[in-house]
């Protein structure tokens, strides 16, 4: 098919979830995609921040196919043997002693959810449900997520949201203090605001953060669901911060591509949840826990996070210096491979084009600013050209 062709299917057959497209994309090779009409661009988009390991990568397509030349799918009423060997493989790796695995990022936020109460309730009692989350979050799109994040845009038109959420201002510990109540059992929070606008918590406020909680017997919820796994230069972003949370969420990368969720606890939270109080059909499969595993043996054993690090922070400094020439750009922010550029006008769709026919993909978070989540395994040669590009962009929107 070509591009006109899928358009026109799109239009007729997709709900109207995701609007108009630029293009198709149909093949991927490392940092490299390719289109319907076989145009090759250079991904610093990556699914989302999901493609760490770049596209087809031979660790992800020998697990997967080896995966479904064996089991696809079984369900949770047998024993899965990748769903284990995945589990302990991310509790030798962090603060967590046990997981509950879902298929998306919103779901491991409604499994965290739905532990931090089932563990606040029995502990403390009934009147235990309140949960803080913060302006300017976002953790996802069902009901509970959407009210969660702390935007009105996701939420405007299904009201009414759910009740015992509180929203509080990012890196203001007095407004988290706040909103506590004697119903209050947990604070959901991003370490790093992902669709937010890349906005990294500070180290004083996630310390702050944990002890509030410890005073006041609440649940720390990490969502690192996008900051999570190698992006910010840890393996966890808790890490980066030296904060432990009692819940994270993961999803996005985990799955190598394939979609999976993770809810990872540790101490006495982790063995809250008492049999058939959450289940899912999908989670915890064979086929995504294989290329899960597969994913986490890349990211640990080539610790892809200190690779992140080290060329996020070179590609940030190329950021800069473009901002530097061009005074469009107002801010380069960002830690790692999650970056983002805030222009001083509504330039983003604009830029975005020319990146576009130059060959390279970037987010439009907003009107004035984009989003980029490139794969963890980019080298210098693709910063630079990625740098070309953008430059040329910016002088075409100057222009
Ligand atoms: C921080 C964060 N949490 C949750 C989600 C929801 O994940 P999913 O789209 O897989 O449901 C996202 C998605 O962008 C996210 O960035």
């Amino acid at each position: 098919m070509n591009l006109t062709e899928i358009k026109e299917l799109s239009q007729k057959y997709l709900m109207n979830t995701y609007g108009e497209r630029d293009v198709c994309l149909v093949k991927g090779e490392g940092v490299y995609v390719w289109d319907s009409e076989g145009k090759k661009y250079l991904d610093f988009v990556g699914g989302i921040g999901v493609c760490d390991l770049g596209h087809c990568h031979p660790a992800i397509v020998e697990a997967v196919t080896s995966q479904v030349c064996q089991l696809i799918h079984c369900s949770n009423l047998y024993y899965i043997e990748p769903q284990v060997r995945l589990a302990q493989m991310i509790c030798e790796h962090s603060f967590a002693e046990k997981c509950f695995f879902a298929n998306t990022g919103a779901e491991a936020g409604e499994g965290a959810l739905k532990l931090a109460r089932y563990y606040a309730k029995k502990k403390f009692g009934e009147q235990k449900y309140g949960i803080i989350t913060f302006y300017n979050s976002f953790h996802g799109r069902t009901m509970a997520m959407v009210t969660a994040t702390g935007q009105e845009r996701f939420q405007r038109g299904f009201e009414p949201l759910l009740p015992g959420f509180k929203y509080a201002e990012f890196n203001n510990i007095d407004s988290v203090r706040k909103q506590i109540d004697e119903t209050t059992c947990g604070v959901m929070i991003e370490p790093v605001q992902g669709e937010g606008g890349i906005v990294p918590a500070t180290q004083e406020f996630m310390q702050d953060l944990r002890q509030l909680c410890d005073e006041n017997n609440l649940l720390l919820v990490f969502d690192e669901v996008q900051c999570g796994l190698g992006r910010i230069g840890t393996n966890f972003a808790y890490e980066y911060y030296n904060v432990i949370p009692d819940i994270l969420m993961l999803a996005k990368a985990l799955g190598g591509g394939v979609p999976i969720g993770a809810v990872l606890a540790g101490g006495e939270v982790a063995d809250a949840f008492d049999v058939s109080k959450h289940a899912t059909t999908f989670g915890g499969n064979p086929l995504a826990c294989s290329s899960a595993i597969a994913f986490l043996n890349e990211l640990f054993g080539k610790d892809l996070a200190a690779r992140a690090a080290e060329i996020g922070s070179y590609f940030k400094q190329r950021l800069e210096s473009l901002r530097e020439q061009h005074s469009v750009i107002k801010e380069v922010r960002g830690i790692g491979l999650m970056l983002a550029m805030d222009f001083s006008k509504p330039v983003a769709r604009e830029f975005y084009r020319h990146c576009l026919d130059g060959g390279l993909l970037v987010n439009v978070l907003k009107d004035d600013r984009i989003r980029l989540l490139p794969p963890l395994i980019i080298e210098k040669t693709h910063c630079d050209k990625a740098f070309e590009i953008m430059n040329s962009a910016l002088e075409k929107i100057g222009a």
